[in-house]
C-alpha cells in the first residue's frame, strides 16, 4: 500500500454472546465487537468516482455517485455501492474518492463482514468529506444498505460494528436502539470462537423465513396480548397463549421468548463473574437454535458438541445467523490450545471439515486516524 491515503477508517466485525434472532423481534441483545475488522484506506479524487481496491482480492471497482444503484449487481463492491447510496438518500454529501479496502473479518463466518463493510465504508465517506458523524446513525444506514441486499436484518451486527468498545460487551435494546456497555468479566475464562468452515448458501432466505415467522406468531399473539414485538411476550405470558400457534411458528416464537429471558439473566451472570452460569445459559440458546429455530445444522451442531463435552469449557454456542459460521465458547485460560485442538480433531471426525480457530480481541467499533 501507498501512503497516499488521507484516511485510516476501520469498523468492526462482532461476535453476539447470547440473544440470537433477537434483534428483529425488538428485544436485547449481547454482542461485542470484534479486532477482525474492516479497515479502509481512503482520499478523496476530485471526481464523480469511487474508486475501489481490495488488499485480498485482484478485483477493482468503480462506482458512478450519479448511479450507485447500478453498483448492486457487482460481485465486490455491492456493498460499498448500497452504503454509498444510502448515505446520499439520507441527506450526506457523497464524494467521489480512491478507496482501498483491508477486511480481516472472514467472509461467511457469520462475524459481520458485511456490516463492518458497510459501516467503514460510510464512516469513511462521511470523513473525506468532512462531515462529522454519529456512529449510532452510521449503524441505522448501514443496516439498510444490507437490507437493500436482500437480508431483512435486524440491527444488532450494524450496530456493534458501528458502536463497540475495547473490554465491553454491548446490552443492546432493539425496540429503541439503545445500549447500555457492560464491562466484559470472563475471569479465569477466555472467550474462544471457531468457524465451522461450511460453505453457507441459501441463507438470506432462509433467514427472511424465519424473520417472516417469528411476525406471523406476533401477529397471532397481538390478538389476546398488548404487545407491539414479540420480545415483550414473557414467558408466563406465553405459557398461556402458546396454544394458538401451530407447529414450526410455535417452536419459533418459543425460541424468541426463551432467549429473552436468558440474555436478562446472562447480563446478571457477566455481571456476576458466574462463567458457569454463563456457559449453562449458551448452551440453552444453542439447544433452542437448534431444536426450536432450526438454524444450526449438522456442522455447528457437531462444533458445539465437541466443544461441550470438553472439561474445561464452560459452554459453547453457534453465533450469529446460523446455517455455518461460528460457534463462541467459554473456556478455562489455561486450557484454551488444548481446547482448540480437541474440538478441531473432533469436528473434522464427525463431519469431514476442518474448523478454523481465531485469535480476536473485544475491540472498538469505528475508528478514524489522519494519515
Ligand atoms: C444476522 C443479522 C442480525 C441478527 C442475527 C441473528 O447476523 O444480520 O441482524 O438477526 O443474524 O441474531
Amino acid at each position: 500500500m501507498d501512503n497516499k491515503y488521507a484516511f485510516k477508517v476501520t469498523a468492526a466485525g462482532r461476535v453476539n454472546i447470547i440473544g440470537e434472532h433477537i434483534d428483529y423481534c425488538g428485544g436485547k441483545v449481547f454482542p461485542a465487537a470484534l479486532s477482525l475488522k474492516n479497515t479502509v484506506y481512503v482520499r478523496p479524487n476530485g471526481t464523480d468516482k469511487i474508486n475501489i481496491e481490495w488488499t485480498t482480492l485482484p478485483d477493482k471497482a468503480t462506482l458512478d455517485i450519479n448511479d450507485l444503484e447500478k453498483g448492486k449487481a457487482l460481485k465486490y463492491g455491492n456493498y460499498q455501492a448500497m452504503s454509498a447510496l444510502m448515505w446520499g438518500k439520507a441527506g450526506h454529501k457523497v464524494i467521489g474518492c480512491d478507496m482501498l479496502h483491508d477486511c480481516t473479518v472472514p467472509f461467511g463466518s457469520g462475524l459481520s463482514s458485511s456490516a463492518a463493510i458497510e459501516v467503514s465504508t460510510i464512516a469513511a465517506l462521511a470523513t473525506v468529506a468532512g462531515e462529522s458523524f454519529e456512529p449510532r446513525d452510521v449503524a441505522l444506514i448501514a443496516q439498510k444498505a444490507e437490507r437493500a441486499l436482500g437480508v431483512n436484518c435486524g440491527i444488532m451486527d450494524q450496530y456493534a460494528s458501528a458502536c463497540g468498545k475495547a473490554g465491553y460487551a454491548m446490552l443492546l435494546d432493539c425496540s429503541d436502539v439503545t445500549c447500555e456497555y457492560v464491562p466484559i468479566r470472563t475471569g479465569d475464562y477466555s472467550i474462544v470462537i471457531i468457524n465451522c468452515n461450511k460453505p453457507h448458501n441459501l441463507v438470506e432466505s432462509k433467514y427472511n423465513e424465519r424473520r417472516a415467522e417469528t411476525e406471523k406468531a406476533l401477529e397471532i399473539l397481538k390478538t389476546k396480548l398488548d404487545i407491539e414485538c414479540l420480545a415483550q411476550v414473557g414467558e408466563r405470558d406465553f405459557e398461556l397463549y402458546e396454544h394458538l400457534l401451530e407447529g414450526k411458528i410455535h417452536d419459533r416464537a418459543k425460541h424468541v421468548v426463551s432467549e429473552c429471558a436468558r440474555v436478562a439473566r446472562a447480563e446478571a451472570a457477566m455481571n456476576a463473574g458466574d462463567m458457569r452460569l454463563l456457559g449453562r445459559l449458551l448452551n440453552e440458546s444453542h439447544a433452542s437454535l437448534r431444536n426450536l429455530f432450526e438454524v444450526t445444522g449438522k456442522e455447528l451442531d457437531a462444533l458445539a458438541a465437541a466443544a461441550q463435552s470438553h472439561p474445561d469449557c464452560a459452554g459453547s454456542r453457534m453465533t450469529g445467523a446460523g446455517f455455518g459460521g461460528c460457534t463462541i465458547s467459554l473456556v478455562k485460560r489455561g486450557a484454551v490450545e488444548d481446547f482448540k485442538k480437541y474440538v478441531c480433531e473432533k469436528y473434522t471426525r464427525a463431519t469431514g471439515y476442518n474448523a478454523v480457530c481465531y485469535d480476536a480481541e473485544i475491540a472498538d467499533g469505528i475508528t478514524v486516524e489522519k494519515l
